[in-house]
């Protein structure tokens, strides 16, 4: 008999003081008990915190989704990390084509599996500088490969990349960098950077701006005049950061 009286009283108290809440409050105080619970899921409440935010959803006398309540839920809350959908590539179905030139003279061209800058560069040679070695071996998702052997290359000559990409599911092959210079040294992280933007298909005509990097990896062995490149770096920075992000990337480019 004192318990009822208890619990009454309370939820007297309950019904005043829930309406005082914000949206976050109110959600917190669902989780703290069923009578709780069952007090605070009253939509009214929900309308009521709905109607200060949003006060053209509550003109209508039926809520825009299924409750007030669920209509806060979904649309208060901000989703940075959502999750994607599995990429429809995978990096087995993937085949990069490199040539590097500088000037007319090739210097290193070859056929690179997915699979490969997917492993990466296992082990680095000797006499990688720290700021290097410190990128690399970050946890930062990163497409790397070995250069084997290893190429010497002039600093002052001018040095550019071509790679294109061949999906063996389709037999299709898209552009990703046409003949960009390494035109800036990082001499600190002894890499040299070129960049390309990426062509869209055209069902992704907002999508543009987005560059595609690639990146010399070379050695510090006292000659400041010769890079002593041991591996390549791929990097869509401006979009992608994780495996899944560069397959989705990959999959909207413009193959032909
Ligand atoms: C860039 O590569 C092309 C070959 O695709 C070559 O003919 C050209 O001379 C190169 N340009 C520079 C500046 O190295
Ligand atoms: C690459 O760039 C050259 C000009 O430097 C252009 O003529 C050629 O069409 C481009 N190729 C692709 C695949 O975009």
């Amino acid at each position: 008999m004192l318990q009822m009286t208890k619990d009454r009283l309370s939820s007297e108290v309950l019904k005043v003081v829930f309406p005082l809440l914000d949206g976050k409050d109110l959600a917190s105080c669902m989780c703290v008990s069923r009578q709780w619970r069952d007090i605070a899921s009253d939509d009214y409440l929900w309308k009521c915190i709905c109607a200060k935010r949003w006060p053209s959803m509550c003109k209508k006398p039926s809520p825009p989704m299924v409750s007030y309540f669920k209509l806060y839920q979904t649309f208060s809350k901000r989703h940075p990390h959502r999750t994607l959908l599995p990429p429809r590539l995978s990096f087995h179905d993937l085949e990069f084509y490199m040539d590097l030139w500088s000037e007319e003279n090739l210097l290193f061209s070859e056929v690179v599996p997915g699979t490969t800058l997917q492993t990466g560069i296992k082990h680095l040679p000797p006499g990688v500088c720290d700021v290097l070695r410190y990128h690399l071996e970050g946890p930062d998702y990163k497409m790397t490969m070995p250069i084997n052997p290893r190429i010497s290359v002039p600093v002052s000559q001018a040095v550019n990349v071509s790679m294109f990409v061949r999906r063996k599911d389709t037999n299709k092959i898209a552009c990703i960098v046409n003949r960009s210079l390494f035109d800036y040294i990082d001499a600190s992280a002894f890499r040299a950077h070129a960049f390309d933007y990426l062509n869209f298909a055209p069902v992704y005509p907002f999508v543009s701006g987005i560059r595609a990097w690639v990146s010399l990896l070379f050695i510090k062995d006292g000659n400041d005049q010769v890079m002593d490149v041991f591996g390549l770096e791929m990097d869509f920075c401006d979009a992608a950061t994780s495996k899944e992000e560069v397959l989705w990337l990959l999959d909207m480019l413009d193959w032909k």
